[in-house]
């Protein structure tokens, strides 16, 4: 295959090396950016007005918005090494004809087992505990240490059931026999059959019942700050908040108070508002438990990651719409 000679790739950060081989198996030119941190917006913008590149093999930390457009006009494809392209502006990339793939599914269990995770984190209070250890302060077994919350039979709220949401869904009924409810702008009979998931009929009533709720939208308008401080009061006081989703979908200063005041009993969130900074007295609370957006950091996942958005870029210069075209 001749094809793709001298036709430009870049990825904009170091990623399995799989990417990079079936690139060049396929004839194209890769560059990688060296460097082991994300490019600032100076950097891409510079880098793609120095060479001119066919594709952009990009993270969810580069914003591609009309500016990176501009500066790299010879660019038809962006595959975002994610399942979130909140981070492109797919309409303005649709005016301009240039396609925006994502890598949607691969890491959906992943996530799901890091939502789950912090519920029994929460509920069991791991963290605390473990953290109270490392201090020196455990002085041997006391009845009122760390008392948790039961899992098995409560209410899991979802919010959103595509792929994660569904697979938090079989994990919680098939393992704790929790009660499943949920909101999605569809109806999805298959967690309803097999999980018995009762749609609720608004996001309120999610809110009121669920003794644990979890994010599984993705940050578009209508999801920007749904978790604010009016809905954070309709939850139940003994409730907990967890979200794997994007961080914008709660407003975090917000959070911060209600986990203050005791809104809400407790919260796990793996990504932030404005990633990688914290709001203020998050990382102060001990209700609260943060990993580093690292739900879908799994050797296995990011292989695929990396095939599949690699394979975005071969079936679209093969003449084919890519699988995973969002736009
Ligand atoms: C990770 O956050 C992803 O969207 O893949």
């Amino acid at each position: 295959m001749t094809k793709n000679i001298g036709k430009k790739v870049f990825i904009t950060r170091k990623i399995p090396d799989l990417a990079e081989k079936m690139l060049r198996e396929n004839d194209f030119d890769v560059d990688v950016w060296p460097r082991d941190r994300a490019m600032s917006r100076k950097e891409i913008i510079k880098r793609l007005k120095k060479e001119k590149y066919d594709a952009v093999l990009c993270l969810l930390t580069d914003k591609m918005d009309a500016k990176i457009f501009d500066a790299s006009p010879a660019t038809k494809i962006f595959a975002n090494y994610a399942t979130g392209y909140d981070n492109i502006d797919v309409e303005e990339a649709k005016r301009r004809n240039i396609a925006v793939t994502n890598t949607p599914g691969v890491s959906s269990i992943a996530v799901a087992e890091h939502a789950f995770a912090m519920m029994l984190a929460l509920t069991t209070r791991l963290v605390e505990g473990d953290t109270f250890i490392r201090k020196g302060k455990y002085l041997g077994w006391a009845p009122m240490n760390f008392v948790g919350t039961d899992f098995t039979g409560k209410t899991i709220g979802l919010i959103g059931v595509g792929n994660i949401g569904s697979q938090v869904a079989r994990m919680a009924y098939g393992g704790f026999g929790a009660k499943i409810i949920y909101t999605d702008i569809r109806q999805n009979r298959e967690v309803e059959e097999k999980y018995g998931a009762q749609k609720c009929e608004s996001l309120e009533s999610l809110l009121a019942q669920a003794d644990m709720v979890s994010l599984h939208v993705p940050l578009i308008d209508s999801t920007y700050h749904l978790i604010n401080e009016t809905r954070l009061k309709m939850m139940k006081p003994t409730a907990f908040l967890i979200n794997t989703s994007r961080g914008p979908v709660v407003d975090e200063a917000t959070l911060v108070k209600a986990l203050q005041n005791k809104t809400i009993r407790g919260a796990a969130l793996d990504v932030f508002e404005f990633e990688p900074r914290l709001a203020f007295g998050l990382a102060k609370l001990s209700n609260v438990i943060l990993t580093p957006h690292i739900a879908s950091a799994r050797e296995s996942v990011r292989r695929e990651m990396a095939r599949l958005s690699a394979q975005s870029i071969i079936d679209f210069f093969a003449g084919k719409t890519p699988e995973n075209k969002v736009n």
